[in-house]
């Protein structure tokens, strides 16, 4: 198998990489997106990230340059990446794509990563089941990223620049750059049917 499996967290994480990876985050890097959009703020921070969208012919393009589109069926048509700013970070949720349907996995390639600062948390569905949100089925548990310190996370990770990461989106995460002074970017991959692939399922297709 090409790719190399660097650290195996599952069922949370998997870090590894390919060889060639370096060229596919060049391409990217030299690209400008097609629409900028920016989070919204749940009354925490004014913005918190952006999602960076790409056009579909350079959609189409990366997706024909990357060796995981022949193991993952991909929306090839969709490509973004969440760019954090400083002190900025995202709520503890479940992935959801532009449809509001379910995402279990997630494949994050890293963009611009200058730091460790920027830590990822998943949380046990234990730690949330009194939040009205959760009640309702909405996949955000906890809007406030620099208040997690008030719960026990399962799993934590700092992600690297050089390394591929398999997300299990499926479980409560959260992410948090508050103690960094740079931006953190890395592209996050859909799948065409996110709803019924499960991270055990991609790390069978993978590994
Ligand atoms: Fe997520």
């Amino acid at each position: 198998m090409i790719y190399t499996i660097i650290e195996d967290h599952s069922p949370y994480y998997i870090t590894f990489k390919y060889d060639g990876l370096e060229s596919i985050i060049d391409y990217i890097n030299d690209q400008v997106p097609y629409k900028i959009e920016q989070s919204k703020n749940f009354g925490i921070t004014p913005i918190n990230y952006e999602y960076h969208i790409y056009s579909k012919i350079v959609s189409n393009q990366f997706f024909n340059l990357l060796p995981l589109s022949e193991q993952i069926r991909f929306n090839k048509n969709f490509l973004l990446s969440v760019n954090t700013l400083p002190g900025g970070g995202g709520a503890v949720h479940k992935d959801v794509d532009q449809h509001r349907t379910y995402c279990r996995f997630s494949i994050n390639i890293p963009l611009k990563i200058l730091d460790d600062d920027c830590i990822t948390s998943w949380y046990s569905d234990e730690t949330f089941k009194d939040y009205p949100s959760m009640k309702q089925n909405w996949r955000h548990a906890f809007s406030d990223f620099r208040k997690l310190d008030q719960f026990e996370p399962l799993m934590t990770a700092s992600f690297k620049p050089t390394e591929i990461v398999l997300i299990n989106a499926d479980i409560w995460h959260a992410w948090d750059n508050t103690r960094s002074s740079n931006y953190r970017n890395l592209l996050s991959l859909r799948a065409e049917f996110p709803k019924d692939v499960y991270f055990e399922d991609i790390k069978s297709l993978l590994f």
